[in-house]
């Protein structure tokens, strides 16, 4: 089985902070790391990690940065045929900060990723065609999404959307033919204007979304879970307890392993526990893709225990 991810990709700056400094004021960090991020990236990552076959199609500027993303992928045993270098543009960027609760607070900066267009989906038809899930996110323009899920509609292609960085103006209408639509409660909050403070709250904005057409709606609560709904139902996956110093990309590492079980035996219930499983370990240490277990680590996690 082999996904593509049509996305993002970045370099991530993060810099682990007591407090956000206020203007005009320099202020001492304890910690900082460099690694590769992006929210295409991330996912591809880590359904790679998790044993898929996975096809990027992405963008990276012409700077210091882009042959590193490169063989990161290539690292990974990622497919890089469609990771093209743009020209006089700079890569994606995100200067991340995280508190000393883990909590993130992150900052985009596309370059690159402005750049991958809709000709660049048709360009790559004889490839993405061959793929059992096509992953998409919003830090690429939003006609390559729109783009993206006709494809899919088109070839019988299920579709995953992360709609994250969330935006006003996505089209929800031109997104009900994508198969998943996999947003964190803030996104949800954002993209429905309903709250998303309570599990009721969490259930009234995700069935308004399934009232306007979308099909499967799971929503990442971090410590409290993800709620899969559909027409008909909804289910509950807890969270791990677990210590987390750096909740950074683990979104990206649910949406990621979940992708790899889901097109193994399109079990959503039994993929939304794997990808809980792995979202909490990625969590236990610093960095987005850097935090990410092995996939040895992963089994051993979820063995039972015998107490
Ligand atoms: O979801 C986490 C990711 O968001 C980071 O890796 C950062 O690059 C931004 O894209």
């Amino acid at each position: 089985m082999r996904i593509a991810v049509i996305g993002s990709n970045m370099v991530d700056l993060t810099s682990y902070i007591t407090r956000m400094p206020i203007l005009g004021e320099t202020l001492e960090a304890p910690d900082f790391t460099l690694g590769c991020g992006g929210k295409g990236a991330n996912q591809a990552v880590a359904a790679a990690v998790c044993g898929t076959d996975v096809l990027m199609m992405t963008k990276v500027g012409s700077d210091i940065f882009a042959d590193n993303t490169i063989s990161n992928f290539r690292k990974y045993g990622i497919d890089t045929t469609y990771v093209q270098k743009v020209p006089d543009v700079s890569s994606g960027v995100a200067p991340i900060f995280v508190d000393e609760s883990g909590q993130n607070s992150i900052l985009i900066i596309k370059g690159a990723n402005n750049h991958l267009m809709p000709a660049d989906i048709d360009a790559g038809e004889k490839d993405l065609r061959e793929c059992s899930l096509i992953v998409l996110q919003l830090e690429i323009p939003l006609a390559t999404v729109y783009h993206a899920i006709a494809f899919g509609q088109k070839h019988h292609i299920p579709v995953l959307l992360n709609p994250a960085p969330a935006t006003k103006d996505l089209d929800i209408e031109k997104v009900c033919a994508c198969d998943f639509f996999v947003p964190n409660e803030t996104e949800l909050a954002i993209l429905t204007g309903m709250p998303t403070e309570t599990r009721k709250d969490v259930e009234q904005a995700a069935a308004s979304l399934i009232e306007r057409g979308l099909k499967n709606v799971i929503v990442t609560l971090g410590g409290r879970g993800a709620l899969w709904m559909t027409a008909d139902e909804k289910q509950y996956i807890e969270a791990y307890q677990v210590n987390a110093v750096d909740t950074s990309g683990a979104g990206d590492a649910f949406i990621g392993c979940f992708c790899s079980s889901y097109v193994q035996d399109r079990d959503v219930s039994a993929a939304m526990q794997r990808a809980s499983a792995f979202a909490a370990l990625s969590v236990t240490r610093k960095g987005t893709q850097m935090s990410y277990p092995r996939r040895e680590e992963l089994e051993d996690f979820l063995k039972p225990r015998v107490s």
